[in-house]
């Protein structure tokens, strides 16, 4: 039997985001995040960086989260937070902090794969969204990953394709650099795109067998294809930037749809669940939507603030492995590359 009352604190801090969320049985009291803008002049995630505002953030994300849930610590039943995979000195910061929480208030310590957490975010009760039914595909597409995995039970779950090397969101995030745009490029691609034809310029969509993706390739493509139109004629991006964003985008969801089409029918699991920062572009939601009609798919998107990096997935799945009495010894570490 589920028991009742009880509170989690969840906290994030896997990469550039400082994160920590209150959940009350499976409902999100609280969720903040405070998103550090430090990077966005070097165009990326400096780690050095991240670590830093980290430190100076925890305490104050932690503190507004206890108060935005209007609980004091003294009430929380466990600490969970992001054990990895993600940036060492980011994850030392959030790691150490719950350590001690934990300690200090003598309460279990639940360590959690920022990966599952991606996926379980889907269990997070919450109105007008509904959850997938087991077994399920779940595709994680951000700015840090690219995966499929198949999703047999809470903590039985096994990636079945992954980038072998950039993720797709930093395929946006690169071509949007070559094109001068801001980072993260993402978002002005997407509002970029519905204004432009996503047949202009075609880009070859990288060979890679089976579920797994490439992106480097595009994103050289995308750049030797700019520096020779260019070079022909210096207005070029100026004069055709939203067809590069829409064919752009044409291309990377044609890439992403395909390997979902091959692990459906591999698999012959046809309920599928995305999440991560990519998840918000409109162009994979409408690609999605149109494989609900084509393929007989049902799909699962998350709310946005729980499919971006965020410490209410982390409190979810600190939830689900309290029910479980799956802890954490106050000896555990930090894993920079902790696999599902
Ligand atoms: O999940 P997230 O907030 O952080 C991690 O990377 O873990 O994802 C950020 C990524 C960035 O690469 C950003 O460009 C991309 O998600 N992104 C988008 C959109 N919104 C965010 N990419 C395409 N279209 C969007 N609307
Ligand atoms: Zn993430």
């Amino acid at each position: 039997m589920k028991e009742q009352n009880i509170y989690i604190l969840g906290i994030e801090s896997s990469c550039d985001d400082t994160a920590a969320s209150v959940i009350h049985n499976g409902k999100i009291l609280s969720n903040v995040v405070a998103t550090q803008k430090i990077h966005e002049e070097f165009g990326g995630v400096v780690p050095e960086l991240a670590s830093r505002a980290h430190q100076q953030n925890i305490v104050p994300v932690v503190s507004q989260a206890l108060k935005k849930a209007n609980i004091n610590k003294e009430q929380l039943h466990a600490v969970a937070f992001t054990r990895g995979p993600g940036l060492m000195g980011s994850l030392l910061v959030g790691t150490s902090f719950a350590k001690s929480l934990a300690y200090g208030l003598n309460i279990p310590l639940i360590d959690v794969n920022h990966m599952q957490a991606h996926i379980l975010a889907h269990f997070i009760d919450e109105e007008g969204f509904e959850k997938p039914p087991f077994p399920f595909l779940a595709m994680t597409i951000s700015g840090g990953h690219t995966q499929i995995v198949r999703v047999d039970s809470y903590f039985e779950m096994t990636v079945i394709g992954e980038t072998i090397d950039d993720a797709v969101g930093e395929a946006f995030d690169k071509s949007g650099k070559i094109l001068g745009l801001g980072y993260p490029a993402g978002p002005e691609i997407d509002k970029r795109a519905k204004l432009g034809n996503p047949k202009a310029f075609k880009f070859t969509k990288p060979k890679v067998a089976g579920l797994n993706f490439s992106f480097s390739g595009f994103k050289t493509a995308v750049l030797y294809f700019i520096q020779r139109e260019v070079k022909a004629n210096p207005n070029f991006i100026a004069e055709n930037l939203n067809d590069i964003c829409a064919s752009i985008q044409f291309t990377i969801i044609g890439i992403l749809i395909d390997k979902l089409k091959l692990a459906t029918k591999e698999t012959g699991i046809k309920h599928i669940a995305i999440g991560g920062g990519v998840s918000a572009n409109s162009g994979i939601r409408q690609a999605l939507k149109d494989g609900e009609q084509k393929f007989g798919w049902t799909t699962y998107v998350p709310k946005f603030e729980f499919t971006t990096d965020n410490a209410a997935m982390i409190a979810i799945v600190g939830y689900l492995k309290y029910l479980d009495g799956d802890f954490a010894e106050q000896d555990v570490v930090a894993s920079a590359r902790l696999k599902i």
